[in-house]
């Protein structure tokens, strides 16, 4: 398979593509990205890497750091992290009041940002924001193999100054004793580990661990790796996972940075990038160019 040529067709029709989507404007340091942009990398499991397009620019992970965040608190507390968030696909936005409410303050999956919260809060307790933003980032940078991994101030700073919304989530989830926090510390340390930034390439070969199999570098456990990706494929795109596991067939999750995470296991861990996104806040163009590359190598969990 020329992954290579593959990569070049894509990003070649992604640049001719009519609908680019629209930036995040609800962190106000994210809406002044240029919409114009594409980037795509595959890292292998045989260690081969390809990369086509803005690959090398740094962007805003935002969301697909729950995942990072997950595997810490998985390895850390493993099934009894289930006591405080759910593993069900949720059919809301991701930044939904009206279920918490219904389901008493228990977030329905890790993803939503109500059930990161409840995840960044329970790898909190007992420590300071910045132990868990440093030991954070040093997962983060052994995952991609690269030191060269930080959190953008300015990004975060944005965010705390508009974050009304999640600390709403984080102080409804305090009124029903499904936090042990203040509400202002999690959103904190939250909005940062939102705030890192990866290029592309660094986000691909990051990925590597949920590939399974010797590549995954014992990171975290087999089982954990099968778990993630199962959330990814079932609650990664929030209220359009569905049409992305329709789509894409393969485990993904996305950011309103315009990143998503897509996993094809046993073979690669790939990255895309576009900042413009779609009605559900996932990247236009990064789950159409996913798509097309789901399509051009048959890759699928499906069969
Ligand atoms: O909490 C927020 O709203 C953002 N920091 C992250 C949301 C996000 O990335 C949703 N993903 N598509």
């Amino acid at each position: 398979m020329d992954h290579a040529a593959i990569l070049e067709r894509i990003t070649a029709s992604m640049r001719a593509a009519p609908d680019v989507g629209e930036v995040a404007r609800y962190i106000p340091e994210l809406a002044s990205v240029d919409p114009n942009q594409f980037g795509i990398c595959i890292a292998l499991a045989d260690g081969q890497v390809f990369a086509s397009g803005d690959a090398d620019r740094r962007f805003s992970i935002q969301s697909i750091s729950k995942v990072f965040t997950l595997a810490l608190a998985l390895g850390r507390f493993g099934e009894r992290l289930w006591q405080r968030v759910g593993r069900e696909p949720s059919g809301q936005p991701f930044n939904s009041i009206l279920q918490l409410e219904h389901e008493k303050g228990i977030p329905r999956n890790p993803f939503i940002n109500a059930g990161a919260l409840v995840v960044t809060d329970a790898i909190l307790a007992g420590h300071a924001p910045r132990e868990v933003l440093g030991e954070l980032l040093r997962f983060v940078r052994a995952a991609a193999g690269d030191e060269d991994i930080h959190i953008d101030e300015a990004v975060a700073r944005s965010e705390t100054d508009h974050g009304d919304r999640n600390m709403a989530l984080a102080h409804f989830m305090a009124a029903h004793g499904n936090f042990e926090n203040r509400p202002a510390l999690t959103c904190g340390t939250y909005f940062h580990q939102c705030a890192i930034e990866m290029t592309t390439r660094q986000l691909a070969l990051a990925g590597r661990f949920l590939i399974g199999g010797p590549r995954s570098g014992g990171l975290i456990s087999p089982a954990s790796v099968r778990r993630i990706n199962a959330l990814m494929l079932t609650c990664g795109h929030y209220d359009g996972s569905g049409d992305f596991a329709y789509r894409v067939g393969l485990p993904g999750k996305s950011g309103v940075g315009g990143g998503i995470l897509v996993i094809a296991p046993g073979r690669a861990s790939i990255a895309v990038w576009s900042p413009g996104l779609n009605q559900h806040g996932n990247s236009q163009l990064g789950t159409l160019a996913a798509e097309r590359f789901a399509q051009a190598t048959g890759w699928s969990v499906f069969g």
